[in-house]
């Protein structure tokens, strides 16, 4: 009778109470079997197995009911609360946001996705021969000494890339010009100021063609530029060495914070260096087996980092990888 009741309307708490009055100390069963002593020592053994047959019939019976009843409970919430995933989700308000460098690293991508530029990926640890010797350096330049490169403990000739040129080399190895690329990525010096930070992103880019000139390079850079800080910001390019290009140069962006009057975020100079360029050096197609009286090409390498930090009005570099969840919050979502 019970179990009928129980099976017209299943709970834990019913299963439990019909173990107890079937099983429990005070139960049938039990009683029951308490009753054994009474019985005659013939008639024991047979009793004893019809009452053991019962039992185990009662205690399976009450394991079905309570599996039963668990899987009521389960159909009763499930159709009670139906959950429709259709529904807008309920916002508890706090929102993430794009870290300042990939938001940099994304905006300056769509300029050069403007421009026709494909992004080209290579490795963050590299052979000396990709991130050096291909690009020209001597054996002796002052770039390769312990101060500036993080060497790779136990692999020879292997360094963290201390700039993102090294793709330069993996991009004309694997493709045959023309070539119009852009690489993103972590660059590694072992360096750290307000301007400086021994892990640091660099954006490069790499065309190769007939008849590239420095004035498609000046052209690609004042573009880019332009469409980030608009015309508000002074730039200027002046001439400087790097192994890999002849002739070569250094982009500077006038100082936001003090708008080129010299404060010491820009070491009282008023500008600020954002990177390096130059129109591909003879050597560098030669180490790649790219023609060099057929090709002509450029290269230039900016910081994005420091481009953030002009864009956005950073006080300090190392800001940007300190991780305060304040700092970091006051960034868009989407760039
Ligand atoms: N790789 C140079 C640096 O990190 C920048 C550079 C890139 C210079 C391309 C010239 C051409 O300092």
């Amino acid at each position: 009778e019970q179990k009928s009741a129980l099976a017209a309307n299943p709970s834990a708490k019913g299963v439990e109470e019909l173990r107890v009055a079937f099983l429990g100390r005070k139960g049938q069963v039990t009683s029951i079997m308490e009753q054994m002593r009474n019985i005659s020592k013939d008639d024991r053994p047979e009793a004893g197995k019809i009452i053991n047959k019962t039992r185990s019939k009662i205690e399976s019976a009450i394991e079905e009911l309570k599996a039963e009843a668990e899987e009521f409970l389960i159909q009763q919430k499930l159709d009670q609360a139906p959950i429709d995933i259709s529904l807008p989700v309920q916002s508890s308000g706090a929102k993430g946001s794009l870290h300042p460098v990939t938001l940099m690293r994304r905006v300056l991508l769509k300029e050069f996705r403007k421009l026709g530029f494909t992004v080209y990926d290579g490795p963050e640890v590299d052979l000396d021969l990709y991130n050096f010797s291909s690009l020209n350096f001597k054996d002796d330049h002052p770039a390769r000494d312990m101060q500036d490169t993080f060497f790779v403990k136990d692999f020879d000739k292997t360094v963290l890339r201390t700039h993102t040129s090294n793709i330069q080399i993996h991009a004309l190895m694997n493709q045959q010009p023309p070539l119009r690329v852009v690489s993103p990525g972590r660059t590694y010096r072992c360096d750290s100021d307000l301007t400086h930070t021994p892990m640091f992103h660099q954006i490069e880019c790499l065309v190769v063609d007939q008849n590239i000139s420095m004035g498609d390079m000046k052209g690609v850079i004042d573009t880019f530029l332009k469409a980030i800080f608009g015309d508000d910001l002074e730039t200027r390019l002046r001439p400087s060495y790097f192994p890999f290009v002849e002739p070569g140069g250094e982009v500077d962006l006038q100082c936001v914070s003090c708008r080129g009057k010299g404060c010491r975020i820009c070491s009282q100079t008023g500008w600020l260096e954002i990177g390096g360029l130059g129109m591909i050096h003879p050597n560098v197609f030669e180490a790649v087996g790219v023609d060099s009286e057929r090709y002509t090409g450029f290269a230039f390498g900016f910081g994005i980092d420091r481009i953030a930090m002009l864009r956005y009005g950073l006080q300090d570099l190392r800001q940007l990888f300190e991780g305060n969840q304040q700092f970091l919050g006051q960034f868009p979502i989407q760039p």
